[in-house]
């Protein structure tokens, strides 16, 4: 019999829901953007993001059943994002889940949403099983990940300082380009020269960490200092951490002996990085997995896929589950 899942993702400024079969199979998938809400205070307005989700919930949900195909009553469980993110964002989407699995009588999931991005991965490759080695690269983390199981996420690297998602947004602003700014600095790069501006390469030796706060700060004062083109400047920040994100996952591959791996998260949607990703891979007879740049962004489907896994192992929670605004990737 067929596993339906309901997912619901609210923790940062998008409203997603989600319908999935069998933890694998994507019936639907709706999203309610908050770019126009935000844009004008170039960030994500907390308060602002909790009022949106109130508003654009129902809705949401109402139009991922239509296009599943699916009534209230089949639904056999309800996944949540729980944390991180945004605390009165968070609380949207666990609450109306809390209420759907009550009202339904159906199991509660608690889904970590950073899990969840690396989750998304079996959706991009349904042969795709754990163990597997997973870079999250997205606008609040950028960490290394050995999945030993569903239920177990094991943090081998982080950034120290910022994320990698932070510093295009960051220097986005700067440059006057729309937020979040990194698809457009990546339209930018592609009419770029990265050669012409030199910036800093933080490398940290064999270590597997980031920290980007160096390069952001020293992109930040080319910009300011308006001596550069946009689209070079856009083309060396993006070239930099291309170059350091992969070559971070190929020294993750080799110190944890992975022979899969795979990368989640909205800056896992740059052409550049996957491109720069799969040469890696190739050279190194390694199997590369990389979701649609839907499933990379925050979306429903990837948090209803890894509740599907958990519930069916009867790891369900309960009721009083609330929002953990810094869940660590490795708590379930
Ligand atoms: O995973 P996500 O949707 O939300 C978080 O959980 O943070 O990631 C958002 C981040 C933002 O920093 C955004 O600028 C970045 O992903 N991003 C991109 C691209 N599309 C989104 N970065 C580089 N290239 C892209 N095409
Ligand atoms: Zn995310």
């Amino acid at each position: 019999m067929t596993l339906l899942v309901l997912g619901i993702e609210t923790s940062c400024d998008d409203t997603s829901v989600a319908v999935v079969a069998d933890g694998r199979t994507v019936l639907s998938s709706v999203f309610a953007s908050q770019v126009a809400v935000h844009a004008p205070f170039g960030g994500v307005v907390p308060e602002l993001a909790s009022r949106s989700h109130l508003e654009a919930l129902p809705g949401t949900l109402d139009e991922a059943l239509r296009l599943a195909g699916v009534g209230l009553p089949q639904l056999d469980g309800i996944a949540v994002t729980y944390g991180p993110g945004l605390v009165g964002s968070l609380l949207v989407g666990v609450m109306a889940a809390k209420g759907l699995a009550a009202g339904l009588g159906r199991p509660l999931v608690g889904v970590n949403h950073l899990q969840a991005h690396l989750a998304a991965c079996l959706v991009a490759d349904p042969t795709l099983d754990p163990p597997f080695l997973g870079l999250v690269v997205s606008g609040g983390h950028t960490e290394l990940v050995r999945v030993e199981d569903l239920d177990r996420f094991r943090l081998v690297g982080a950034t120290r300082d910022d994320a990698a998602g932070e510093v295009l947004d960051k220097v986005g602003r700067l440059l006057g380009l729309p937020f979040p700014a990194g698809r457009w600095i990546e339209e930018e790069a592609h009419r770029g020269d990265p050669d012409r501006v030199r910036l800093p390469r933080p490398f940290l030796g064999e270590r597997l960490e980031f920290s980007f706060s160096g390069l952001k700060t020293a992109v930040s004062l080319l910009a300011r200092a308006g001596l550069h083109r946009r689209e070079d400047l856009c083309a060396a920040l993006q070239g930099v951490l291309v170059e350091v994100l992969v070559r971070k996952c190929e020294q993750a591959l080799g110190q944890c002996d992975a022979e899969v791996l795979t990368v989640a998260g909205g800056v896992a949607a740059n052409g550049a990085l996957r491109s720069g990703l799969a040469a890696m891979a190739a050279r190194l007879g390694v199997r590369l997995v990389v979701p649609s740049r839907e499933l990379c962004t925050d979306n429903a489907a990837m948090v209803a896929c890894l509740g599907s896994a958990r519930l069916s192992r009867g790891l369900v929670s309960p009721l009083t589950l609330s929002a953990e605004p810094s869940l660590s990737i490795e708590v379930n």
